[in-house]
């Protein structure tokens, strides 16, 4: 990958509030960076990483991007100092905004892959339940403290967590906010790995390594068919699932996959 992009990301990032390193293949690492208030999500994170993944929708160099936290917390949560002189009317505002964020995610063709190297609660899971792909270490707490608080996830838990690990998991965990540990998130589906800490980045870099492999246009046809089938019917779900499969031969990464089995070796997919 040209440095470009890095360089225009880093550019919308004035404060450094998001790390942001391209190693090669591409594949990025956004590291939130504001380890003082455990990464805490306030308006100037929310704003970098809406500029970091809107370039990445625009950048097909971009085929992977794993997101982590610099410290001891992926992120906890929302800025909860921000939250104390809400109105109602700023509430709305604010769970649109990061709802606006997460959207995004859910929308870029490219796989993301939360690393959630400590604490993921807040505002932090629900981040990290935007992601395709949550990679946890031993050591991480995930919740949805919030009920603690007197108040409901507002970036989309009461949502994204009923898809991932089901209604049941959902209303225990928002009812009363208590923490899982990576194992317990691992046994219910919230989590996809658990690794060593001092394991989790170089392992969550070699699986994206991996997937930067795979064609980068059915990736993103598969990404877009999971994502927006998620709330239909499964006639509905069908029809877009082929839509996708039939977009799929308008790329000539079908072909090459194809012929590459048929020729007994291996596929080399090009850009989208
Ligand atoms: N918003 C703003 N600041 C936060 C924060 C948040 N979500 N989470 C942590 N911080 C700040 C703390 O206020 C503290 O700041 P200080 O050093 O100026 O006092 C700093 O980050 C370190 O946190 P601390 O609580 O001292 O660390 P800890 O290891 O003792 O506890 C947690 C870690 C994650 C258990 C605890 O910080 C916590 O419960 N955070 C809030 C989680 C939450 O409710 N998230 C949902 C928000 S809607």
């Amino acid at each position: 990958m040209e440095s470009l992009e890095v360089e225009r990301m880093e550019s919308l990032n004035e404060k450094n509030s998001l790390l942001v390193e391209d190693i090669g293949s591409g594949v990025l690492v956004l590291t939130i960076n504001s380890p003082r208030t455990l990464n805490a999500l306030d308006g100037q994170i929310l704003q970098d990483l809406k500029g970091a993944f809107g370039v990445c929708a625009k950048d097909p160099k971009v085929r992977v991007v794993l997101l982590t936290g610099k410290g001891k917390a992926f992120v906890a949560g929302a800025d909860i100092s921000a939250l104390s002189d809400f109105t109602p009317e700023q509430a709305a505002g604010f769970s649109r905004n990061g709802c606006e964020l997460f959207d995004l995610m859910e929308k870029i063709p490219q796989p993301i892959v939360a690393v959630i190297n400590g604490f993921a609660l807040g505002g932090g899971l629900e981040l990290a339940l935007a992601c395709d792909f949550r990679f946890a270490a031993e050591g991480a707490k995930l919740g949805l403290p919030e009920i603690l608080l007197g108040i409901i996830p507002g970036f989309g838990g009461t949502q994204r967590l009923v898809s991932v690990a089901g209604a049941s998991r959902a209303r225990e965990m928002i009812f009363t906010g208590r923490r899982l540990d990576a194992a317990e998130a691992l046994a219910c589906g919230l989590v996809d790995r658990v690794l060593p800490a001092e394991r989790l980045l170089d392992e969550s870099k070699a699986f994206a390594m991996e997937l930067a492999t795979r064609s980068q246009s059915a990736l993103a046809q598969a990404k877009w068919v999971l994502n927006s089938t998620r709330n239909l019917s499964l006639q509905e779900g069908l029809m877009l699932e082929n839509q996708a499969f039939s977009r799929c031969f308008e790329h000539k990464d079908s072909r090459e996959g194809i012929r590459a089995f048929l020729e007994k070796r291996k596929p080399e997919f090009g850009k989208p």
